[in-house]
């Protein structure tokens, strides 16, 4: 079992670069597989949620090649094999791979997806868009799994009763090899959308009006080579950008698409806090006086739930008192308690309301990652904290940070992964 070790406290200064976002890549990879050619994605992270993806594109009989952070992938042998239930339970994602075997196979047999246990995480309205398009729906409670199936998938009118990023996702990709036109009606407008819709255009799909609320898709009979590159993680940036609000001495965020991450900006700027832009890099230095807010996380272009964790770890270091409200999962304030553990003071009025009082000292503690962004939460509290602290379960954090301890310690951190063994 290994732990993150943290002797917190220490000012931060140099550059980290932003990798690609996590949430497209987890896209891109299976979307190669409605091609017929081969496909490269630039810019692809390293974090273990790619490689739980290759390892199913392994299964599929998909080669895959590495050059740096591309990725070269070749479907042209692709085979219908069963996901196993491990493979399906090791990330949320791993629900894409039913849109892209549905559109080339007619038939996909799937087992539940994983993922982080943040909320009940049905994939209803998926499957609800793929029974509009004409398939058939088997739900095999007891082997855990749904099968899928499909004689021909016929473009269809389909509303969502919320803005999901995965259906509207997972419908994009059915609907793209289905004959006639799909409209996607109250689509999530996610700048990873765009990226993935501007993929399957190189492709040679017909889609218009993604990033807005309705997405068109005239079906095509196939789809062909195309590269992309996977854009800046707005997450990643944005937990970077607060850790430097913290301790930052001139520390430079570099590599981020400022448009992606404009709720977070208006609310530091809400919070007095300083930061400078220019192209691409944020210079972010420690904030001595920071302003208590209120935080409501919403769907793009809002302030994004998963940005909302690290963003309580910034609220205990507010000169008063803030709101922290979730309103995408049910169970987002899973690290709540480990903030506390460290002297943090934070009421939970429920599962999705806190009452944050700052500023308080943290001091070192031993705590557990609950889940990916409550684990960077953690991480964020570590570094701020006087003394060591060493976090458990971190394999979540990995899911979805790349490289995040030789980033933090090139900066100055004294971070490391222990084997507690040791
Ligand atoms: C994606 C992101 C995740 C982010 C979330 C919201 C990926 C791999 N993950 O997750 O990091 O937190 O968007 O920005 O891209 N829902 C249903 N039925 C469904 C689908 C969703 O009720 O069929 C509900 C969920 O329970 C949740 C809400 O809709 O309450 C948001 O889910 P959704 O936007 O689908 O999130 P994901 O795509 O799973």
């Amino acid at each position: 079992m290994k732990q993150i070790k943290i002797v917190g406290n220490k000012l931060l200064s140099g550059e980290i670069h932003i990798g690609g976002a996590k949430n497209s890549a987890v896209a891109l990879i299976p979307a190669t597989l409605l091609s017929e050619e081969v496909c490269t994605i630039n810019n692809v992270p390293n974090i273990s949620d790619r490689d739980a993806l290759l390892d199913i594109l392994d299964t599929l009989n998909v080669k895959v090649e590495y050059h740096g952070t591309s990725v070269t992938i070749d479907p042209t042998k692709l085979e219908n094999n069963t996901i196993s239930e491990a493979q399906s339970n090791k990330l949320r994602a791993s629900y894409y791979f039913m849109g892209v075997l549905l559109a080339r196979f007619g038939y996909v047999e799937m087992f539940y997806p994983g993922g982080c246990n943040i909320g009940s995480r049905p994939i209803d309205l998926h499957l609800k868009g793929f029974e509009a398009l004409g398939a058939k729906i088997t739900h095999d409670e007891k082997n855990h799994k749904y099968i899928v199936k499909a004689d021909k998938l016929t473009g269809a009118r389909i509303k969502l009763n919320f803005a999901s990023v995965g259906a509207t996702i997972n419908i994009m990709f059915a609907a793209t090899l289905a004959s006639g036109t799909t409209v996607i009606e109250n689509a999530a407008k996610e700048t990873e959308i765009i990226n993935i819709a501007d993929y399957l255009n190189k492709m040679g799909a017909k889609i218009s009006g993604a990033g807005t609320s309705k997405i068109t898709i005239t079906g095509v009979t196939s789809l062909h080579s195309a590269e992309i590159d996977v854009i800046p993680d707005r997450i990643e940036a944005g937990t970077y950008i607060i850790i430097g609000s913290l301790l930052g001495k001139n520390l430079k965020v570099c590599g981020v698409n400022f448009d992606h991450i404009t709720a977070l900006l208006n609310k530091l700027n809400d919070m007095n806090i300083k930061y400078v832009i220019d192209n691409d890099t944020i210079t972010i230095s420690k904030s001595e006086d920071i302003h208590p807010i209120n935080i409501t996380t919403l769907v793009y272009p809002g302030f994004p739930t998963d940005l909302g964790q690290p963003m309580s770890v910034l609220l205990t270091q507010a000169n008063g008192v803030s709101l922290f409200e979730e309103t995408i999962w049910e169970n987002r304030m899973g690290h709540v308690p480990h903030l506390n553990k460290m002297g943090a003071n934070i009421e939970l009025k429920d599962n999705t309301h806190a009452i944050i009082h700052g500023p308080t000292k943290l001091k070192g503690s031993d705590i557990n990652a609950t889940d990916l962004r409550g684990g960077a939460a953690l991480v964020i509290a570590g570094l701020i904290a006087e003394g060591t602290t060493t976090i458990n379960n971190i394999e979540y954090i990995l899911r979805g940070y790349e490289n995040i301890i030789n980033k933090l310690k090139k900066v100055g951190a004294d971070i490391k992964i222990i084997d507690n063994k040791e």
